[in-house]
């Protein structure tokens, strides 16, 4: 028996050369042992890179390419299954199209296994911020299936380039530092860095969003492996959501719609005496509130509970229009109070505007949603819904006369602007609206919410509170 000791668990060109030279000299595939461990016993010097480099057989580029992905494998056996496909080769070239071949499928399988891994290292890794680290840094403890953590690097060196993280897994951890990517040995999950405030919010809203009424283990477990949980902020919640699910979805559905209140009431009768809908023009936000919970400018009062006008002080110098009440916005009445808008207090806090002195409305009154079994799924609005609710904006504008208005979002920006606009390219700097006061646009909400990378959220909520900064000074509410 030969040892063939390679230099680690995932050195494909170790494995080539050594392959290469081995295959050359005519070494059949059962006197090898295959190894990356360095006590085992040896009877010849073991084969490495460097004894390898002279010969010169060669493979098909294909079978290279699978090879590639099946070191990465955890299979013990990996390294010898594919010096045995290589020994094959020589005499059946076309052994890697054979549908039928066992190795050949068993590879394949491999490599599939891997590639599966590396899309769920992409999709569940979650950065978590490191307290007390000198510069500001991410990082975050992952379980691959399989060996794919230095290859998949590249990928978050791409989609995050402009931060400090690492990725912590027990094989290997990799590091970026906003130019060059570095591997070091795996960690222990002692090393992974706490809870932050950020996954606080973000379980906040798993919850809130979290379908009772739809609960399939199955679908969920497919979505996120279990094994993947315990990396997830949001998975600390799925076992106690689970168990309240079914209460849960009878308390849903036994929930009566909030009527308006008394004082509404009044003042739509009051305002249907004075004008017919959409005729006369609200003279102040009383008419305002009264005309939206009457509004048939669309059809969209018919299946909300209540129109939800804007609220806040008359004279507020600040602004805030969102896209169209939620379903929690739309039982309350009021604007604002459900996830998206817990996320909005929280940023409007960091920014120092106290909620009290502006005014919070939306570029649409009514809810929009559809029935998907007993929740009510939101929907955004058309062009034509919007711009039939404009009424309603331009007089809460016209009332509030406020120096700056933000626009949450697309459809508040369409909302206000009467026009298409893309909060990307826009936000961050003033826009002069029609009647000469400035416009901002940034990021609706519900939007940061559902960003599923906790870094990409977590730099977009930094972006987003800014934008709340700004709007404050140049308000001068800060
Ligand atoms: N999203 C909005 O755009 N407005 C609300 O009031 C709530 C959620």
């Amino acid at each position: 028996m030969r040892v063939v000791r390679l230099a680690s668990e995932i050195d494909f060109e170790g494995w080539r050369k050594a392959a290469r030279a081995l295959r050359a000299a005519g070494a059949p595939p059962d006197t090898l042992i295959w190894t990356v461990e360095r006590d085992l016993f040896e009877q010849d010097a073991p084969i490495t890179a460097a004894t390898a480099a002279t010969a010169t057989f060669t493979a098909p580029a294909g079978f290279l390419n699978l090879a590639r992905q099946v070191v990465l494998n955890r299979s013990s056996d990996r390294f010898a299954l594919l010096y045995r496909i290589l020994w094959r080769l020589e005499r059946d070239p076309r052994l890697i199209d054979n549908p039928a071949d066992q190795d050949m499928a068993r590879a394949r399988d491999m490599a599939k296994a891997v590639s599966r891994a590396a899309h769920k290292m992409k999709a569940f890794v979650r950065f978590r911020l490191v307290e007390g680290a000198e510069r500001e840094t991410y990082a975050a403890w992952f379980e691959p299936a399989h060996r794919v953590t230095e290859a998949t690097a590249p990928f978050f060196a791409r989609r995050f380039s402009n931060m400090d993280w690492t990725i912590l897994t027990p094989d290997a951890c990799v590091a970026w530092d906003g130019e060059r990517l570095t591997v070091s040995e795996g960690a222990d999950p002692a090393d992974a860095p706490s809870e932050d405030a950020q996954e606080e919010l973000w379980r906040t809203y798993y919850a809130s969003i979290f379908n009772p009424a739809r609960l399939n283990l199955r679908q969920m477990r497919q979505e996120m492996p279990k094994r993947y949980w315990r990396n997830l902020p949001e998975a600390s919640l799925i076992p106690g959501l689970i168990e309240a699910a079914q209460n849960r979805a009878a308390a849903m559905v036994a929930t009566p719609p909030r009527p308006p209140s008394d004082r509404v009431l009044k003042a739509a009768q009051r305002h249907a005496r004075d004008a017919s809908f959409g005729a006369g023009v609200p003279s102040n936000l009383e008419a305002v509130q009264a005309g939206v919970s009457l509004c048939r400018r669309c059809d969209l009062w018919r299946d909300a509970t209540q129109g939800v006008p804007g609220e806040g002080p008359q004279n507020a110098p600040l602004m805030f229009v969102g896209e169209q009440p939620g379903d929690q916005e739309d039982l309350a009445g009021r604007p604002f109070v459900g996830p998206a808008g817990e996320l909005f207090d929280a940023a409007l806090a960091e920014a120092g505007v106290p909620r009290g002195r502006v005014y919070v409305t939306n570029a649409v009154k009514h809810f929009k949603h559809e029935p998907r079994g007993k929740r009510r799924l939101h929907k955004t609005p058309t062009q034509a819904e919007v711009s039939a609710c404009r009424w309603w904006l331009d007089a809460e504008r016209r009332l509030v006369r406020p120096r700056v208005t933000v626009m949450l979002g697309a459809t508040a920006a369409l909302g206000v602007m009467g026009r298409p606009t893309r909060v990307l390219e826009s936000r961050g700097r003033p826009h002069a609206l029609s009647d000469q006061s400035q416009g901002l646009v940034t990021f609706h909400p519900a939007y940061l919410l559902r960003l599923p990378d906790a870094a990409e959220r977590a730099s977009a909520y930094r972006a987003f509170v800014e934008d709340l900064r700004l709007a404050g000074r140049l308000s001068g509410l800060v």
